[in-house]
């Protein structure tokens, strides 16, 4: 029976990691499995930063967003000796398995930890909910709320202006925020990498709407296609209508984390000290039609995800 776990939370912070570390350590002490926290990601197995955590340690972190373990992002550990020297502070620490919160490429550095004997199970905690092995990442939920929100607020503004509001939402290159947030605050069009747009049938539709009598607009850019300055510039040109770009940026990562992200943080965390106590390693724990799962870490690096191509065109087809 493994005796101590590690766990860590790397790349970018996600709104519910903190729900997740507690299920990891408080799962784990009820198994009596230790825990220690790693701090900023893979910098900390290098640094050898690594404190117990015991059962009130995670005390009052459910409701907080961010990350008590601070994160990073970790070139030392991309290389060889990065990783040769994480394995040796795990032995020095008697640290048997870990727990990995972050994206794909944390996972990456969970397969190479796993692969030198130390096995580590990944959890997926990005907002962008960009990992194809799993429908629902932690802290995706919380960034679409607090980004609908933000949107709210901006078609507050451009109604009373008759203005049309360029807002660019982050996703990395992914449009899944910008689809959802798309939908939920009824925007005219929706502009993603992973569907074809053209400016013209933008400004063509804005003309349409304000026939039907509709005075003000919301355009929402996902992060990949980027330029949403010049995507305002353009409509402005092309409609004569005032435009603003707003790019709403790190405040998506932030705040408390919403009820699904606690949930479904908990569930996985619990997951994978399961997992870890049955000896398993190399895996990447994940929902998929509601129920918990796990894929090999490598089967899951290599999965693609389908773009909702539906949800799409309803969202195209119902705003105006
Ligand atoms: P995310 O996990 O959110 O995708 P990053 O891509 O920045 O974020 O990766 C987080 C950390 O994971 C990196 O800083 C590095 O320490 C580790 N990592 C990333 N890619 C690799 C890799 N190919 N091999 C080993 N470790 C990696
Ligand atoms: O992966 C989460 C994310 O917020 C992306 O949406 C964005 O592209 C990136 O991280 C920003 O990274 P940084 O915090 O390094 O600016």
């Amino acid at each position: 029976m493994i005796k101590k776990i590690g766990v860590l939370t790397s790349g970018g912070d996600a709104p519910g990691m903190n729900a997740a570390v507690r299920a990891v350590v408080r799962s784990a002490i009820q198994k009596g499995i230790e825990v220690v926290g790693i701090y900023r990601g893979y910098n900390g197995l290098i640094n050898g930063d690594i404190r117990p955590l015991e059962i009130t340690s995670v005390s009052d972190i459910i409701q907080r967003g961010g990350t008590v373990l601070y994160t990073a992002r970790c070139l030392e550990f991309k290389e060889k000796p990065g990783i040769l020297k994480a394995k040796q502070t795990c032995i020095e620490n008697g640290i048997e398995g870990i727990v990995v919160i972050g994206g794909d490429g944390s996972f990456r550095g969970a397969a190479d930890l796993s692969a030198e004997g130390i096995p580590c199970i990944g959890l997926p905690g990005t907002i962008d909910n960009d990992i194809a092995m799993t429908e629902y990442t932690i802290g995706y939920d919380t960034a679409m709320n607090t980004a609908m929100e933000l949107i709210d607020k901006l078609i507050d503004t451009a109604c009373s202006h008759d203005r049309c509001s360029v807002v660019e939402v982050m996703g990395r290159r992914a449009g899944y925020i910008a689809l959802n947030t798309g939908i939920a605050c009824g925007a005219t069009a929706i502009i993603t990498t992973e569907m074809p747009y053209d400016l013209n049938d933008v400004a063509e539709k804005i003309k349409q709407s304000r026939k039907a009598g509709k005075n003000h607009f919301i355009i929402v850019v996902s992060e990949g296609i980027g330029n949403s300055q010049k995507i305002a510039e353009e409509i402005q040109e092309h409609v004569h209508i005032d435009c603003r770009a707003t790019i709403l940026g790190h405040v998506q990562r932030g705040g408390a984390p919403t009820l699904r992200d606690r949930v479904e943080a908990s569930r996985m965390g619990y997951y994978a000290v399961e997992l870890l106590s049955k000896g398993i390693g190399n895996r990447v724990v994940g929902l998929q039609h509601g129920d918990v799962i796990d894929v090999d870490i490598q089967e899951a690096l290599k999965m693609t995800k389908e773009f909702p191509k539906d949800l799409y065109k309803i969202a195209n087809e119902i705003a105006i």
